[in-house]
């Protein structure tokens, strides 16, 4: 059985997460292909909040095996963290397979991050100021860390040795910073080896084996297609490759082994940190406030506030080109439900009036543009209590419909709650 990805359509904390969770309770392996701890993925079941950053949002199932690819930057000291946070909950963590392969976050990583951007001061990108950046900038200057590093002790430290000696001089001459010790970072990093050693695996052939053997590999993204390095809203992006083809490289698959691809779509948009935002309903605006308070928009990781806005079809549709989705799940869709009216940009128009159907690729243009909307009708009930299709108001099918409509592609889910089984499935008309 090919592989399956979940996909971020927007600029993030879609609800990917919780639709992996969902999705793997049929897989066996679920594997994170890039991005690092700067994700943030909500998982409730029952009573239990669960917000992972690296450890895949299939791990919650006993049966299934979570893998951590190679496209992923990892901190061990926060993967060795989370685990032993799931353990303390009573979620068996020994299953997870961690690429050897994968590049590791340094705490000059972290560091340069932040001074950097201090340095950008109000054109800073408002990164989560993981290290991501740096680490996957380092990994293609070719100057990385990888976890197979770790275990070999000589080689780590000759390699961290000779990165120190130029990482030293940009952080004291350029940066006025206190030097890295090598040998206490060195020893602070092979401390940890104990505890992962035991995962360290090749975790490409894992994938393959799994595949062979007709077992359903759940691919979960982190980040999203419009932060996608270079499909996205640059340089107000991350430094990796979201999108669904970004599975390839980061987990070491072709583009034959994926078959099904969902994007995540949350009923309304939010953005956190800077950049364009077509849709945005600024600070003050009533609907926006109301996004935030009833959706509890603020950051899983950084506890930062989203920004809020309607929904973009314009961006959707082409996320659905970027990622050739063949279905996609709305989340959400409940904290719409007090509002009299439904507004979705289906075009935009710049300040000459020149309609755009699609988004513009030129950074100065997306600034600028205004989205045109089409109203739709609210429904003004609560619906979080919607098992199946039928239970859903008129409008708030319509809503969905307009949606599918529009993109034409088939909406297979909808959520009306965070928890896990507060999930319509909607069925392909024939
Ligand atoms: P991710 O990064 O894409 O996994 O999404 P996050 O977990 O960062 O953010 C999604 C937030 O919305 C989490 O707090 C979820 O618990 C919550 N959530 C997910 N689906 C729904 C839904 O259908 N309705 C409501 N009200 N909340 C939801
Ligand atoms: P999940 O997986 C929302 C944003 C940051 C910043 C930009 C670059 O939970 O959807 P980075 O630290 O990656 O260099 O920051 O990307 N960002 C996210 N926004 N959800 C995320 O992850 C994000 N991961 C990064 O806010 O604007
Ligand atoms: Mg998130």
């Amino acid at each position: 059985m090919p592989g399956s990805v979940i996909v971020g359509t927007q600029w993030g904390d879609e609800g990917k997460g919780r639709f992996t969770d969902y999705l793997a309770k049929e897989a066996s392996l679920c594997v994170r292909y890039q991005g690092g701890h700067n994700a943030g993925h909500t998982i409730i079941v029952g009573e239990e909040v669960f917000k992972l950053q690296l450890v895949p949002s299939g791990a919650l199932y006993p049966w299934v095996i979570p893998v951590i690819g190679n496209g992923v930057v990892v901190d061990p000291a926060v993967l060795i963290k989370e685990l032993d946070m799931l353990e303390g909950r009573g979620v068996d963590t020994r299953r997870l397979r961690l690429s050897g392969n994968a590049h590791m976050i340094m705490p000059y990583h972290q560091e340069m991050d932040a001074l950097t951007e201090r340095y950008l001061g109000k054109n800073k990108l408002g990164t989560t100021k993981r290290g991501i950046g740096p680490t996957y900038a380092d990994k293609a200057l070719r100057v990385g860390l990888r976890i197979q590093d770790l275990l070999d002790p000589k080689i780590f430290r000759e390699k961290l040795d000779l990165v120190l000696r130029e990482k030293n001089q940009v952080l004291t001459r350029v940066y006025n910073r206190l030097p890295i010790d090598p040998k206490d970072l060195a020893d602070r990093y092979l401390s940890m080896v104990p505890r992962l050693a035991p995962m360290i695996d090749d975790t490409v052939h894992i994938v393959h084996e799994a595949l062979d053997a007709q077992q359903w590999v759940l691919f979960e993204g982190a980040q999203a297609t419009y932060l996608d390095l270079d499909h996205g809203t640059y340089p107000f992006v991350t430094s990796s490759n979201p999108i669904a083809g970004g599975v390839c490289a980061g987990a070491g698959v072709g583009p034959r082994d994926i078959a099904r691809i969902v994007g995540v779509v949350k009923a309304y948009t939010t953005r956190v940190g800077s950049g364009p935002f077509p849709t945005e309903l600024f600070e003050g605006d009533v609907v926006g406030d109301l996004l935030v308070d009833r959706g509890r928009e603020f950051g899983t990781n950084t506890g930062r506030k989203r920004r809020p806005g309607w929904l973009d079809l314009v961006m959707l549709r082409h996320a659905n080109r970027l990622n050739s989705s063949t279905e996609l799940a709305i989340t959400k869709l409940d904290v719409l439900s007090p509002l009299d009216e439904l507004k979705v940009c289906v075009a935009y128009e710049d300040d000459t009036g020149k309609r755009y159907d699609h988004v513009p690729y030129h950074q100065s243009i997306l600034h600028k543009v205004k989205p045109i909307y089409e109203t739709l009708p609210g429904w003004g009930s609560e619906i979080e209590t919607a098992e199946r299709r039928e239970d859903l108001p008129s409008q708030a099918r319509d809503y969905v419909q307009f949606i599918e409509d529009f993109t034409g592609v088939h909406v297979s889910f909808v959520s009306v709650g965070p928890e896990r089984d507060q999930t319509v499935v909607l069925p392909k008309k024939s």
